[in-house]
């Protein structure tokens, strides 16, 4: 059975993972199940094998090359994957030289997504979830510039949904309202 495919960006620290894991308990609960993919994870495993970066936070500042090779052998291996798939992911990955799409064409013909959501908040919020995360390599950045990534992905959003028919949807993800975008998100898996 063809399940639904949903893609889920935002920039790095916006919340998509915590906002993801928690709509996927509760739509456990009511027997709904998705296969949970982490496109980044699938570049990495590649990555890694290959001895080219040593953490995933190095992946944006390799040659860009190397990315979309990347890209396209995770995006191969993921349209592998059947039934209902949420793919966790970018729509465009800030790189020492400039936006690199996440999502572009050789991506999307495998993929072929019923609906992209963007998860989104306050630039201020993003800022300090990101300073307060000791685990990742963040990328060092104000709140303006924070503003124009997200900016930028609503924008390259509408390519994509002009190139696959998919609907674009925005979540807001804000500080102490966690279950109101958990609530959207789930809304939209069922
Ligand atoms: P990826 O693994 O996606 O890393 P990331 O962008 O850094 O995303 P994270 O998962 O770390 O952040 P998040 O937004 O999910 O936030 P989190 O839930 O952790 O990608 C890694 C790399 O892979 C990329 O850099 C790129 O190189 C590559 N890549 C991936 N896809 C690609 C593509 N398509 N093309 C090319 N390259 C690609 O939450 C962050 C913090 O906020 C946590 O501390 C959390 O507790 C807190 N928080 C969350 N929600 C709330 C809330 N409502 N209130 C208060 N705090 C909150």
């Amino acid at each position: 059975m063809q399940g639904k495919k949903v893609i889920i960006t935002g920039v790095p620290g916006v919340g998509k993972t915590t906002v993801i894991n928690e709509a996927l308990k509760t739509l456990k609960t009511e027997g709904v199940e998705y296969q949970s993919i982490n496109f980044g994870s699938f570049m990495f495993e590649v990555a890694k094998k290959d001895n080219i970066v040593r953490d995933r936070d190095q992946m944006r500042t390799l040659d860009r090359a190397v990315q979309k090779r990347l890209q396209q052998r995770a995006a191969q291996a993921i349209a592998q994957v059947s039934g209902n798939v949420l793919i966790d992911t970018h729509a465009s990955v800030k790189t020492p030289k400039g936006y690199l799409a996440g999502l572009p064409e050789w991506v999307l013909r495998e993929i072929m997504p019923d609906i992209i959501v963007l998860v989104e908040t306050d630039n201020d919020q993003i800022l300090m979830r990101r300073l307060t995360d000791e685990t990742r390599s963040r990328d060092k950045e104000g709140s303006r510039s924070i503003a124009e990534h997200q900016e930028f992905n609503r924008s390259i959003a509408a390519a994509y949904a002009m190139m696959t028919g998919c609907t674009i949807k925005m979540i807001t993800n804000a500080d102490f309202l966690l279950d109101r975008s958990v609530s959207e998100l789930t809304d939209i898996l069922r």
